[in-house]
């Protein structure tokens, strides 16, 4: 691959802007988005009331801590238009997340929330090696999640070529890539894995395809899942983050020199890792629940939101901004069986490792009498599966978990093509405790 570090003068100032000045430019960004909000949204002025702060009471960043935490039930609560600092009339666009319980959560827009995404997602695909010009795929899923179109308009801003495929119609991506050849692809990685069993099933050799940079986000994958996906196409494969609450891909983005994490967007974004249970700021370094702060959002600001996603804040190395270690998971996704905490991440890097296996996974939560279980599907690779190779496998994987993760569980080996496959984010567990 050719040399992966950006020339300087490609990036924007701030990126590589002092500390002091990215810290001076978010406190008064931050003022103002504090001001933003008390003054135009409800549940933020009685919330900053009732804990005693208005925004005044900010005078460092630190004093951030002061002000109370937004959680997705205040925007369930204020469903559906509740949360807009902005008449509607001036609101460009809404997006909105699925939500399998209760009700959707509702974004909106700015036109300069909107032209603000599209350069951040630029900047996220330069610092994944992307450059105008290019012809980029983009397979994450239109439509209300924020993934597609956030992708979209940022490929567009970069001054780069889009290919609208969206999600699904797995045989026709692979069609498209080997007609269209393009250089990038955006798209979850565990359909990333779809996309490669399809081409093996069209008799195409990946390896040989034109892509050479894939930006993969949307859910929790392992460096075990990068390796897999980028011996098999052999391309580079870099991390996007972000969340539709905050503003959709794109709030991080990890830079290819370095594949050390994802870059925070520090002059729209202002994170911190704090304590789950106690709610305490943490320093940087230590794991605890990512908490941000939109600085410059006008349609939906949002306060400390609390995004459930368990991560590290690091130091700045390609760029001045600070990085999020790898998600480990969500909270809401860890499971706790019989007092040890598992994530699905945990049980990806053991499947990656057990020779023999693909790369496709399910965990499946029983009952054993009145005790939680646990139970691993996974799949024989199509030149290994035979009975002798399962049991091996399936002895291998049941050791690797007990002595990596801690926990005993049943390892069931599948045919090929048995364990059930992501159309976009992957379902990791499945929930049959009753
Ligand atoms: O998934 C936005 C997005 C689209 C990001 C495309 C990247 C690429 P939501 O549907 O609101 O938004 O889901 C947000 O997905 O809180 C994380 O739990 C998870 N997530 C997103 N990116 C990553 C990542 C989009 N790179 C939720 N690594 C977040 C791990 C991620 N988890």
């Amino acid at each position: 691959m050719s040399n992966l570090t950006p020339d300087p003068s490609i990036l924007d100032p701030i990126e590589i802007a002092s500390r002091d000045e990215i810290s001076a430019l978010q406190l008064e960004r931050m003022r103002w988005s504090l001001k933003h909000a008390y003054d135009n949204v409800p549940m933020y002025k009685e919330r900053f009331d009732a804990a005693g702060v208005t925004p005044v009471d900010l005078h460092t960043l630190a004093d951030l801590a002061k002000f109370p935490f937004t959680h997705k039930d205040d925007l369930r609560a204020n469903y559906p238009f509740g949360m807009f600092a902005v008449p509607r009339e001036d609101i460009m666009r809404i997006h909105a997340s699925s939500g399998t319980t209760g009700k959707a959560t509702v974004v909106g827009y700015t036109a300069n929330d909107i032209s603000n995404w599209a350069d951040l997602v630029a900047r996220s695909l330069r610092a994944a090696g992307l450059r105008k010009g290019d012809l980029i795929h983009n397979a994450y899923g239109y439509g209300l999640f924020t993934g597609g179109l956030g992708a979209h308009y940022g490929i567009e801003r970069l001054g780069a070529t889009v290919i609208p495929m969206g999600g699904g119609q797995t045989d026709k991506q692979v069609g498209l890539i080997n007609d269209f050849k393009p250089r990038g692809i955006m798209v979850t990685p565990s359909y990333m894995l779809n996309i490669l069993e399809a081409f093996h099933k069209a008799g195409l050799d990946p390896r040989a395809s034109s892509l050479e940079v894939a930006v993969f986000g949307a859910e929790p994958w392992t460096e075990a899942m990068r390796k897999e996906i980028e011996d098999a196409f052999d391309l580079n494969a870099v991390d996007i983050y972000g969340l539709s609450e905050v503003m959709g891909p794109g709030v991080a983005n990890e830079c290819v020199e370095t594949k050390d994490g994802p870059v925070i967007w520090e002059d729209h974004f202002y994170p911190e890792i704090i304590d789950p249970v106690t709610g305490d700021v943490l320093p940087d370094g230590e794991e605890g629940e990512l908490v941000f702060t939109t600085l410059t959002k006008e349609g939906m600001p949002i306060i400390r939101y609390r995004t459930r996603d368990l991560t590290r804040l690091l130091p700045g190395t390609a760029r001045s901004m600070r990085r999020i270690a790898k998600i480990t998971g969500r909270s809401d996704d860890m499971i706790i069986l019989r007092g040890v905490n598992v994530f699905p991440t945990q049980v990806e890097e053991q499947v990656m490792a057990t020779g023999g296996l693909g790369p496709y996974f399910q965990i499946e939560l029983y009952k054993s009498g009145r005790m939680d279980a646990m139970r691993v599907l996974v799949e024989m690779l199509p030149d290994h599966n035979d009975e002798a190779s399962k049991d091996a496998a399936a002895r291998m994987l049941s050791k690797r978990i007990k002595d990596m993760v801690g926990v005993s569980t049943e390892v069931v080996v599948g045919d090929p093509g048995s364990v059930a496959r992501s159309q976009g984010k992957a379902v990791r567990v499945v929930d049959n405790r009753g």
